[in-house]
């Protein structure tokens, strides 16, 4: 009979496969499935030599081909798949086993198949996986959700295939229940914050300086090699070196401009929503998806709506830089905003996240992998209970440097006409967040005015509503 593999991976497409090449690499016998067997028939004909396979094709044989208890990675579709599968594995386990899903599940189902699985005697770990097709294969970012005993038992394959950055794994446990995958989702939030961010430079690097897209990637070659150094920054040179071949014109002048999303951004925004907390950048990146996507509806208001048209005007070099250090800045606000985030639902959902180990994993395998962790790591290390990155001395003094070069792109960009929803709404997070007195007073004055909804006073206690309508008295209300 065949030696039983140690750890079993169902879902073969690219990410499952990936995921599974990377284990078997490291010298963990892996059991093979996929829905449509011809998947695992190719699975094994292209990489069954790469080492300890076993490729299953029925979900029974898989389940007898591993070691017991049994640990299973489901790598599917997000959502309603992701069920399907538990429920078809769930009669064939024997208690104690452990399904993890490393898809891009929302958290709140995670929490839902925790304790489903546990009234099944199974255990059951959410765990978010972040670096794409090609992290998957040679090393991710690892955000394990879930029972922390489930955990200890596969921590050796999950620490020995995620990436490494300082000797340290990037993949550590992050807290029980749907915390991976919330984690995960915070990561994603920050990423489209990032895209956003890196897409409006390029917009005011195309239409205020006037470069093209070679020029473009070059700058941000140059970037690369300074405080904003990340992998986003990396691949935007990149991708905006590239010439199409079809045409002979930059790839990226003739891919159209509507962007996709699964979801992820979108959920964060919401979260953020129901959290009460402010996260501005990343929402602002989720609206912009969408206002990208209304493409005819932009076409028709773009000969009716009045506007400047945005063309060079000021010394190209000042404003690259000024540009360079509007990223970073606004970079910095949706970090702090991000981490924010999980500072508040951590403490909503009792999870005791260590946001300075979250910055750890996610500086290397994952796609917002930057330098710049280091220093957010660096932060927590020295206060833990930080309520926002801007305060601490590193952060305060980048953006107090930045925010005169900041405040001129924003200007210049209104001027001109060019949309900078991350850059602009950022700066007034910033600007909103340093004032000791903001104008909320008049808001609670016009809730008290129409809707008795009553407000503090700054001299004394209690709540109070002034008899507006009547006799313009005021009355204390508790
Ligand atoms: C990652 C990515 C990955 C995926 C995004 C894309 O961390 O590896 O975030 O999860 O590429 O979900 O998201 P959108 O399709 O919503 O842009």
């Amino acid at each position: 009979m065949a030696e039983k593999s140690r750890i079993g991976v169902t879902g073969l497409a690219v990410m499952g496969a990936n995921l599974a090449r990377n284990m078997a690499r490291r010298g963990f016998p892996v059991a093979v499935h996929n829905r449509t067997t011809s998947k695992t028939q190719e699975f094994m004909k292209d990489f069954g030599d790469e080492g300890p396979f076993t490729g299953s094709e029925s979900l029974q044989e898989f389940v007898d081909a591993l070691e017991t208890p049994r640990t299973i990675v489901v790598m599917v579709k997000a959502g309603p798949p992701v069920d399907a599968v538990i429920d078809e594995l769930a009669p064939l386990l024997d208690k104690g086993d452990i399904i993890i899903d490393a898809g891009n599940s929302h958290f709140p189902d995670t929490d839902r198949r925790a304790a489903y699985c546990q009234e099944r005697g199974l255990r059951f770990m959410g765990v978010g996986v972040s670096g794409g097709e090609e992290g998957a294969l040679l090393g991710p970012s690892i955000m394990p959700g879930g029972d922390p005993e489930a955990y200890a038992e596969v921590e050796e394959i999950l620490t020995a295939i995620a990436a490494v950055v300082d000797d340290t794994p990037c993949c550590t446990h992050v807290g029980p229940g749907g915390a991976g995958h919330y984690v995960k989702m915070v990561h994603n939030g920050i990423e489209y914050a990032d895209i956003q961010l890196i897409a409006e430079a390029y917009d005011l690097l195309t239409h205020v300086a006037g470069l093209s897209a070679p020029e473009i990637g070059k700058i941000f070659e140059q970037w690369n090699t300074g405080d904003l150094e990340s992998f986003l920054i990396e691949i935007t040179g990149k991708v905006l070196a590239k010439t199409d071949e079809k045409t002979g014109a930059p790839l990226v002048d003739v891919i159209v401009d509507q962007a996709e999303q699964k979801g992820t951004g979108r959920w964060t925004a919401i979260d953020a929503l129901d959290l009460g907390v402010p996260l501005t950048g990343i929402t602002e990146a989720v609206f912009a998806r969408t206002l990208s996507s209304l493409r005819d509806e932009r076409r028709a208001a773009s000969t009716t709506l009045a506007g400047p048209t945005p063309g060079s005007g000021s010394n190209r070099d000042d404003l690259v830089e000024d540009i360079r250090q509007a990223l970073y800045a606004s970079k910095v606000v949706a970090y702090a905003q991000g981490f924010a985030q999980m500072r508040a639902a951590s403490q909503q959902n009792d999870w005791n996240l260590d946001l300075g180990a979250m910055a750890t994993i996610w500086r290397g395998g994952c796609i917002i992998r930057a330098q710049f962790l280091n220093r957010i790591r660096d932060a927590y290390a020295e206060h833990p209970d930080l309520d926002n990155l801007l305060m601490v001395p590193y952060f305060t003094q980048a953006v107090a440097d930045a925010q005169d070069a900041w405040r001129r792109v924003v200007a210049t960009a209104t001027a001109q006409g060019v949309a900078i929803p991350a850059f602009s709404s950022s700066l007034s997070y910033y600007d909103g967040y340093r004032r000791e007195r903001g104008p909320a007073n008049l808001i609670q004055g016009l809730r008290d005015f129409f809707g008795a909804h009553t407000y503090r006073r700054t001299d004394s206690d209690g709540t109070f509503h002034t008899r507006w309508a009547q006799d313009g008295s005021e009355v204390s209300t508790g």
